[in-house]
């Protein structure tokens, strides 16, 4: 089943996020994709009362990695759960990028995210700078080898999102996204039969300006399961559409 997360970042209190729901859960009944909403932790607790009634998934944004303990400002994988919330974003680049995330984290976050039964989305990445210098697969085989030390590759969901199409309208072309997925995935493969795990297709996402002008081209794509969406999920008629998609033939 497609994924199609959408990522709000920080954006929307919870009145905002209430709203929100009320307009787009409507929109997107009759869906058979898995729609989940990556929420702040102020609106999580509002959105997990009323998106079991819209079959809309929730997710959070980030997570420690010990259960409890004095971590001031911090939130861990049981607090996640006993919520309601099922996806967690792990390692967005802008986590990397301001935050000082390390691939040693994303990994620690990881493992204690599967441990308490949340399905994390591991985003990877690779800058314009190392696109440029031909380093791109380089650099996310790397970001994976470091991730997934340890980790139940059978139980993620990975995120193709480069940097430089975050949050700049510049998409990478549906082409390349489906070719550096397929790279991933032939990794992920590896790693399933080394830890000899069952073989499942692990689902693997594309992110960078998604949009509904771009998303039935992107979802065309035979590697792409679905998509993660930043500011194009912030408005529910946007985000519908991208959920709505029909892949072009
Ligand atoms: P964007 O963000 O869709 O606004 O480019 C994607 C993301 O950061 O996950």
């Amino acid at each position: 089943m497609a994924v199609i997360a959408g990522n709000w970042k920080m954006y929307k209190t919870r009145s905002e996020a209430l709203a929100y729901v009320q307009e787009f859960g409507p929109l997107v009944a009759n869906t058979d994709r898995e729609v989940v909403l990556c929420a702040p932790f102020t609106a999580l607790a509002t959105l997990a009362e009323k998106l079991p009634a819209t079959g809309i998934a929730l997710g959070a944004q980030n997570v420690h990695w010990e259960a409890e303990g004095a971590y001031t400002g911090e939130i861990s994988p049981p607090m996640l759960t006993d919520l309601g919330v099922q996806y967690v974003i792990i390692g967005h680049s802008e986590r990397r990028q301001y935050f000082g995330e390390t691939d040693e984290r994303v990994n620690l976050r990881l493992k204690a995210a599967q441990r308490y039964g949340l399905t994390p989305i591991l985003c990877v990445g690779e800058t314009l700078e190392q696109r440029e210098q031909g380093l791109t697969e380089a650099h996310i085989l790397a970001q994976l080898a470091q991730a997934l030390v340890g980790v139940n590759v059978s139980r993620l969901i990975i995120a193709y999102e480069p940097i430089w199409a975050i949050g700049t309208g510049n998409t990478c072309p549906a082409e390349e996204a489906n070719r550096v997925i397929g790279l991933i995935r032939k990794e992920v493969t590896l790693l399933q039969q080394v830890a000899q795990q069952t073989p499942d297709r692990v689902q693997i996402l594309y992110g960078g300006s998604v949009k509904p002008d771009n998303i039935d081209e992107l979802m065309a794509m035979p590697e792409i399961d679905g998509v993660l969406v930043g500011s194009a999920s912030l408005d529910p008629h946007s985000f519908a559409r991208i959920v709505n998609y029909q892949p072009v033939a």
